[in-house]
């Protein structure tokens, strides 16, 4: 399906803007919220019966891929660097889990980094049977781990899922040779393709793909080969990510061939060719820059509009609250983000101070989360019900949101939204420019130029 995207709605959208996978964004939460409020949110959260989202922050990588924005230490492979890492981050489980009290039942557990798969076979059986000593796990929830295909043997894939892992994601980003030797990634197909073999054969219940266009070098023509590379291997699920240009966060993105980086038009038709490429081969678009093959349960969880969104991605079984653990790991308790200190030295000085390693966050008054609430709507479900809206607010959706009146005329007359009495829905055109529609529901954005901080939206 082709999508008539005119140059003049291009320049107008294609803006530095948030991906909101948290309302208020990051740049709103405060240093001055204290310790003490985490500890009082993680009580209240012992005193009912809400489930759990676990997420744990593994930063080390054994080499720097110079595009990348994730918060990353870079460390030669070494036991100790693991085990030193461990102390700290047992401590801080140890640490959330009495003060939550009860114990608390996992359901989504998700490894993320950096690369999880730094540790070495025996450290992750420890920080596994670390958290089985202080929560229960749901072994039919979603327990994934983000994995390097460079890194990880046949025996590492065999430990993770006999120990109770069922997705994996894989950090594929492209497989041209130029591409990635600029990013500093040697990363040959046959590698990926071993591994995706393996976790068949393991019988993962979903295997991810992370791509990112944009990269420099990139062109329509090396994409389409990436991406047709990609097909090859039938992934369940696909993460197709912009390329965050981010340098005055990420240092070594100023290494980068500013003229090698394709903008603006250019980066949309990649995507576009590349999504309408997966559309033909059997994957279904899912909300902005995720797609899954048709028989995978996120499509039809898309489909039935009971897809979920959360720092970990989209999720088809969210539980009630969410915990970070780790360097710059994010939570959402009881209405409240909290992140930890991203910087290791902070993080494993504070611990061994007893203090929880807390560097800022945000409690949420209502107007957050009412625009939180169709935030969420817009990007996971394309849609929101205006009555559904009133049911869970108890306000009429066009009196609270009179001011954004004329931001909701501009999506219809630009072709990103129909807007009815009873909803508004994402078109086809507006699914790409969503963080836009998004964006004239963003409150803080609003009160101040606040774009500077963002990579662009395409
Ligand atoms: C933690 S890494 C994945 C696991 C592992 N470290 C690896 O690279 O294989 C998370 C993903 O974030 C994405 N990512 C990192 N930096 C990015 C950037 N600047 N723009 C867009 N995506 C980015 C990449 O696709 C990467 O696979
Ligand atoms: S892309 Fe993955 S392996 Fe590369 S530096 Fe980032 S987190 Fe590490």
């Amino acid at each position: 399906m082709s999508l008539p995207i005119d140059k003049q709605t291009l320049t107008k959208y294609d803006v530095a803007g948030p991906r909101y996978t948290s309302y208020p964004t990051a740049p709103e939460w405060s240093k001055e919220i204290r310790v003490q409020t985490y500890i009082d949110k993680l009580k209240d959260f012992g005193q009912n019966d809400k489930t759990l989202s676990l997420y744990i922050h593994i930063p080390f990588c054994e080499s720097l891929c110079y595009f990348c924005a994730c918060n990353k230490v870079i460390r030669a492979n070494e036991e100790s660097v693991g085990d030193e890492f461990l102390t700290h981050l047992f401590k801080e489980m140890e640490m959330v889990a009495a003060h939550i009290g009860p114990r608390k039942m996992i359901r989504q557990l998700h490894w993320g980094g950096g690369t999880p798969t730094y540790l070495s076979e025996a450290q992750i059986q420890r920080l596994f049977a670390k958290i089985q000593s202080l929560f229960d796990v749901d072994f039919d929830g979603e327990i994934a781990i983000e994995v390097d295909p460079r890194t990880v043997p046949y025996n590492k894939l065999k430990l993770l899922r006999d120990i109770g892992f069922n997705r994996i994601s894989l950090g594929v980003q492209d497989f041209d040779d130029k591409v990635m030797d600029d990013i500093n990634r040697i990363q040959p197909f046959s590698q990926v393709k071993q591994i995706t073999e393996w976790c068949r054969e393991l019988q993962y219940a979903s295997i991810n793909f992370d791509v990112v266009y944009g990269l420099p070098y990139q062109t329509s023509e090396t994409f389409k080969k990436t991406i047709d590379a990609v097909i090859s291997l039938l992934p369940d699920r696909i993460a197709m990510y912009s390329f965050a240009y981010v340098p005055w966060l990420s240092k070594p993105q100023n290494k980068f061939n500013l003229e090698a980086i394709a903008l603006h038009e250019e980066k949309l038709d990649i995507f576009i060719q590349s999504r309408n490429n997966l559309l033909e081969h059997g994957y279904q678009a899912i909300a902005m820059d995720h797609f899954a093959l048709k028989t995978d349960g996120m499509a039809k969880a898309f489909n039935e509009g009971c897809l979920h969104r959360n720092f970990m991605g989209y999720t088809l079984k969210p539980a009630d609250e969410f915990i970070g653990l780790g360097p710059s790991a994010i939570g959402f308790v009881e209405n409240t983000y909290i992140q930890n200190v991203k910087v290791l030295p902070e993080y494993y000085a504070l611990l061994s101070e007893n203090t929880l390693p807390v560097e800022r966050g945000k409690i949420l008054t209502q107007d957050d989360r009412i625009r939180q609430w169709v935030i969420n709507h817009l990007m996971c479900q394309f849609e929101v019900d205006k009555d559904e809206f009133f049911k869970t607010f108890g306000f009429e959706f066009e009196d609270y949101f009179m001011e954004e009146s004329s931001h909701l005329r501009n999506c219809v007359e630009d072709g990103l939204i129909r807007e009815d009495y009873k909803a508004i829905k994402v078109t086809d055109l507006g699914r790409i420019f969503v963080r836009n529609v998004c964006m004239g529901f963003d409150w803080y954005l609003r009160q101040k130029d606040g774009h500077k901080r963002f990579s662009r939206t395409v």
